[in-house]
């Protein structure tokens, strides 16, 4: 089943079909807002956005997934260290449970480490991003520029040792958050 999920960047003429990916997986979640393509939208307008880190997941040539990272920081004392934002990460309902978020988060995660990123942080649903490598954020000195229960704050290092010495608070693009 996993051999015929297709995984492809994003392509100029994409926005409309990620839009449909992102409403039909977020329908019926119910912690969400059901504005996360609105921030993807937001987000496509800064220079945070890299649209060969915005992956589409096909199953026999049908857009069946999306996930996003965007360019954030780690400010600490004199030090500003680039990281990314991993949100959100859709797979449409007809096609859960078959090995799609985890073929997208597996080449979002070797794509960014080619480009050169180091990290990886999200707020999300802690028992299923563990099995990627995901450790609990309050593991670092590191801090959200929000309140968010410390279970759903993670980060990844895409190398061994990449946040050795890293400490301080994320900074997010422009549009990540609502308001
Ligand atoms: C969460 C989501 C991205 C997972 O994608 P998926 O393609 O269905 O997941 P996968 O097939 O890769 O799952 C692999 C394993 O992760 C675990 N898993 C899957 N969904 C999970 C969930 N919602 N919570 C916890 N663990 C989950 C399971 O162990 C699964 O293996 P199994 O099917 O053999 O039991 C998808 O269900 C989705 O889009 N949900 C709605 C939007 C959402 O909540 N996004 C994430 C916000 S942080």
């Amino acid at each position: 089943m996993a051999s015929s999920i297709t995984i492809r960047a994003e392509r100029p003429g994409d926005a409309a079909t990620i839009t449909d990916i992102v409403r039909r997986a977020y329908a019926d979640v119910p912690y969400s807002d059901h504005r996360e393509h609105l921030m993807i939208d937001r987000l496509r307008e800064t220079d945070a956005y890299l649209p060969s880190l915005s992956l589409l997941a096909e199953i026999g040539g049908e857009p069946v997934g999306h996930i996003l990272l965007t360019k954030a920081a780690v400010v600490g004392d004199g030090r500003v260290v680039t990281t990314l934002a991993l949100a959100p990460l859709s797979v449409v309902p007809e096609f859960q449970r078959r090995g799609v978020g985890t073929q997208l988060v597996g080449a979002v995660h070797e794509r960014a480490a080619a480009l050169g990123f180091e990290s990886v942080l999200l707020v999300g649903i802690p028992n299923y991003y563990a099995q990627f490598g995901y450790e609990p954020l309050r593991c670092y000195p590191i801090a959200l520029p929000f309140e968010a229960p410390a279970e759903n704050c993670m980060i990844f290092e895409l190398w061994p040792g990449a946040l050795d010495g890293v400490a301080g608070r994320v900074r997010y693009a422009d549009g990540w958050l609502d308001h």
